[in-house]
């Protein structure tokens, strides 16, 4: 182990359509920037090469962002960070070579960081931080996961989807009720509203897995039989429509995570990744865990999402048992 006086870390993260850059002083967020890519929203979906090329735009004055909120000269990190995985390949790259090229030119030691597991350890970023074992439901656009973590860069994963995430079922879903890209955050605005009465079937999958897809297409064949007698009807049934899609998501996530919960007998239970934004989540994570004796844990809203805070705290803990990787090391997209 190393001593730990003054470890200030430059963390980025470029993995999808947010370019974020953060400094990390043993292990305290100081600041935590992110430039969000509105270009997407017209294509529906993140476009990987438009995503590539701003974050190629937005990585210096995000940088030059993250070093002026901390206070922070270029002279006081001691090592760089970067989100090597997983992602789309051209965003990643952007990020990893800046981080590489940093490195290379102050003669700083790099530390690769995996993407999923900042977005665990993105709890230790806050006050109230779990205790070892706990479970971690992480649910993000591209990964649905239950983890298992017995130290901080000790993760196992339990449980995970076998076809589409809970973030892209909540965007695919939205899609198909003609809301805008990322449809997940408003659907949980316009959920709000509703009441979750459509039924929408729960799929019987094993183990502690998931399956979304045959949620979408439940939704695509309902909407179809409806709209073909009402062409208003989604229009006039808006806010209950997204208020059952939630429901459903959510259910399912929580029936699995509480298998889990059951069957380790762990009880220090905590949520991550983009969708534990969801109010809904949030709400019956709560109200299960006071039924089931748990401890949970749900993180602020800038740790939910994509964000490079995280990325630093996982790199310091991986700096503490001198975890680092050379000029060499390739991003991966899985
Ligand atoms: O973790 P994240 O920022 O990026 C990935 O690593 O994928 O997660 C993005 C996902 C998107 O699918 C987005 O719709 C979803 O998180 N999301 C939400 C909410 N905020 C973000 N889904 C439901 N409710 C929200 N409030
Ligand atoms: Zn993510």
């Amino acid at each position: 182990m190393m001593k730990n006086n003054g470890i200030t870390i430059l963390a980025i993260e470029s993995s999808c359509d947010d370019t974020s850059a953060a400094i990390i002083r043993d292990g305290v967020v100081l600041s935590n920037c992110i430039a969000n890519q509105e270009a997407h929203r017209q294509y529906g979906g993140v476009v990987p090469e438009v995503a590539s090329r701003a974050h190629q735009a937005n990585m210096i004055p995000v940088v030059e962002l993250a070093l002026k909120k901390a206070g922070i000269a270029k002279t006081d990190i001691n090592a760089v960070a970067f989100t090597r995985g997983p992602g789309l390949m051209g965003s990643l790259i952007v990020g990893t070579s800046f981080a590489k090229a940093f490195a290379l030119s102050r003669n700083l030691p790099l530390i690769e960081v995996n993407h999923m597991q900042a977005h665990v350890l993105a709890h230790f970023a806050e006050d109230s931080k779990p205790k070892f074992p706990f479970l971690c439901l992480t649910v993000s656009g591209g990964h649905t996961q239950i983890v298992l973590v017995r130290d901080y860069l000790d993760m196992e994963i339990i449980g995970e989807t076998l076809d589409d995430a809970a973030g892209e079922a909540f965007d695919k879903s939205g899609k198909l009720l003609g809301l805008g890209y990322p449809a997940g955050p408003l659907i949980d605005k316009l959920a709000r509203e509703g009441q979750a009465h459509f039924p929408f079937p729960e799929p019987a999958v094993p183990d502690l897995n998931f399956s979304f897809s045959g949620l979408k297409t439940s939704i695509l064949y309902f909407l179809k039989k409806e709209v073909a007698e009402n062409q208003n009807f989604i229009a006039e049934n808006l806010a209950d429509l997204c208020a059952s899609v939630q429901t459903s998501i959510v259910t399912i996530l929580l029936k699995k995570l509480r298998k889990a919960a059951r069957q380790t007998g762990i009880r220090e239970i905590a949520i991550a990744g983009g969708v534990s934004a969801n109010s809904g989540l949030r709400k019956a994570l709560e109200e299960m865990g006071k039924q089931e004796g748990w401890a949970t844990y749900i993180p602020a809203f800038q740790y939910c999402t994509d964000n490079a805070g995280m990325i630093g705290v996982t790199a310091y803990y991986k700096y503490l048992a001198g975890e680092f990787c050379g000029q060499d090391a390739a991003p991966y997209a899985r």
